[in-house]
């Protein structure tokens, strides 16, 4: 295993910044070269680098002039949705590991394109799904695995974020989302409740995806934001947007299971993720982070009513506290992006370039969650028709090669993998 390791950084916009300031806080990390296409996002990345890390970078606008170079193990890409696949597949023919922000693609052969890039290569792809690593999704992953909800049958979750703002104003922030709403309509933003959720029901070992179908409401949130926030005289304010506001995708699952995903990013809302997971022996849900767990939480015995807890105040996620979250929570949680997740997430990409293999997020997790979004796009535009769900694993999904192992894995949870000092 290295020590230290060489990454390029491409992408330097509000996302890219602090992924590049977190990053440069991990363990062993040099990031020697920086690029963006913006000539002042790309000098931006130059500043971090130096005020955080103390040199100076190279610095690119062309990022296959950054892969060109031979002294990088690894790429960080924060770009927008639509040139992570390509910056990947571009990444791993350079003879480099790589590492790519969340985001839906586009189109199924990229999917297949990363597959065969890494499989050819021996570079791995890892998706930055930052939500794995989150203190709640890690905790009741631990409760899963420890049985306590029973046979997993049903999930949910989504991106439930009012992005009015964001969105709209893409062109005076060159910011990518605004295309995507004006002209896709489908699950634009599958992977944050995705990610965990795949992880929880084995998808690509053991079960997987097998058909979705997607649904979309009208679009009315963007045009109304437009009109109050920008007036009647913008130029989108009558611009018909094709994202439904609502877009709701129901997945099948090999084993039986099924998971609702929900993209609500247009209409006004506090921020959920809207997480659920419900088996033969307890429900979660996110919203009031509430629980029921049958034989564990109270019951009303005079009522014949199952009552709800409270996942925070009545102590699960204290009690079932992930080993990688309790020994990040005694060293005290030095990065704060998304509270502590980001860097959790950077953390274990780095290690796996450090040893060089198997990221917890593998590219058959990546292409088979990123490819939701041009499914979904499929089904939403065919009324709702079913459609199938590639096996990006070719089949080795009912028998693959062993996990790694670790205190990062997202397969298992690891407690001997972590000193009784860091668990205590
Ligand atoms: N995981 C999370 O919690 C989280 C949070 C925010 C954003 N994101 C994701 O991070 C990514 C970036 O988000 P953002 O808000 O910074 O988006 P953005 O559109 O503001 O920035 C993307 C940047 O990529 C650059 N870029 C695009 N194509 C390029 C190319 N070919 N070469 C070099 N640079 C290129 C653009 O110039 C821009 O600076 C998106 O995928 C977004 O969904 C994830």
């Amino acid at each position: 295993m290295k020590n230290s390791v060489n990454l390029g950084f491409i992408g330097i916009s509000g996302r890219g910044s602090g992924m590049l300031k977190e990053l440069l806080s991990c363990d062993g990390v040099k990031v020697p070269a920086v690029c963006d296409k913006y000539e002042d996002r790309a000098l931006n990345g130059k500043k971090i680098v130096e005020e955080n890390a103390g040199y100076t970078p190279d610095v690119y606008l062309d990022y296959k002039e950054l892969l060109k170079r031979d002294d990088l193990d690894g790429i960080v890409c924060c770009t927008t949705w639509i040139t992570h696949a390509r910056i990947a597949i571009d990444s791993m023919r350079a003879g480099k590991h790589v590492a790519i922000e969340v985001g839906g693609a586009s189109d199924i052969e990229e999917c297949w394109e990363m597959v065969r890039a890494s499989e050819e290569t021996g570079k791995f792809c890892m998706l930055l799904e930052n939500c794995c690593y989150n203190r709640s999704e890690m905790a009741l992953f631990n409760m899963v695995k420890q049985g306590l909800f029973g046979e997993i049958v049903h999930m949910q979750g989504g991106y439930q974020h009012d992005l009015r703002d964001e969105i709209s104003l893409g062109r005076e922030n060159r910011h990518g989302r605004l295309y995507n709403f004006q002209m896709r309509n489908g699950e634009l933003y599958p992977t944050h409740q995705l990610g965990p959720i795949s992880k929880v029901l084995g998808i690509n070992r053991g079960n997987r995806y097998i058909s979705l179908v997607s649904m979309a409401s009208k679009a009315r949130g963007l045009h109304e934001w437009i009109v109050n926030n920008k007036g009647e005289d913008y130029d989108l304010a009558n611009y018909k947007f094709n994202e439904g506001d609502v877009v709701t995708t129901m997945i099948k699952c090999a084993n039986g299971e099924t998971v609702v995903l929900n993209h609500d990013c247009s209409l006004p809302r506090p921020y959920s993720r809207g997480y659920r997971i419900q088996g033969t022996k307890g429900i979660y849900m996110e919203d009031g982070e509430t629980i029921y767990l049958e034989g564990i939480s109270k019951e009303n015995k005079e009522h014949w009513t199952h009552t709800w807890e409270e996942f925070y105040d009545d102590g699960y996620i204290d009690k079932y506290d992930h080993p990688l979250w309790k020994k990040y929570r005694q060293d005290g949680i030095h990065a704060g992006g998304h509270g502590g997740m980001d860097f959790l997430v950077l953390s274990a990409f780095v290690e796996s370039v450090k040893v060089g293999s198997q990221p917890p997020i593998d590219v058959y997790d990546t292409a088979t969650w990123m490819a939701i979004t041009c499914l979904s796009e499929q089904s939403v535009a065919m009324g709702s028709l079913p459609v199938p769900v590639p096996d990006f694993t070719k089949g080795m999904w009912i028998d693959r090669e062993p996990y790694r192992r670790g205190q990062f894995c997202l397969e298992e949870v690891c407690t001997d993998c972590f000193s009784k000092e860091e668990l205590e």
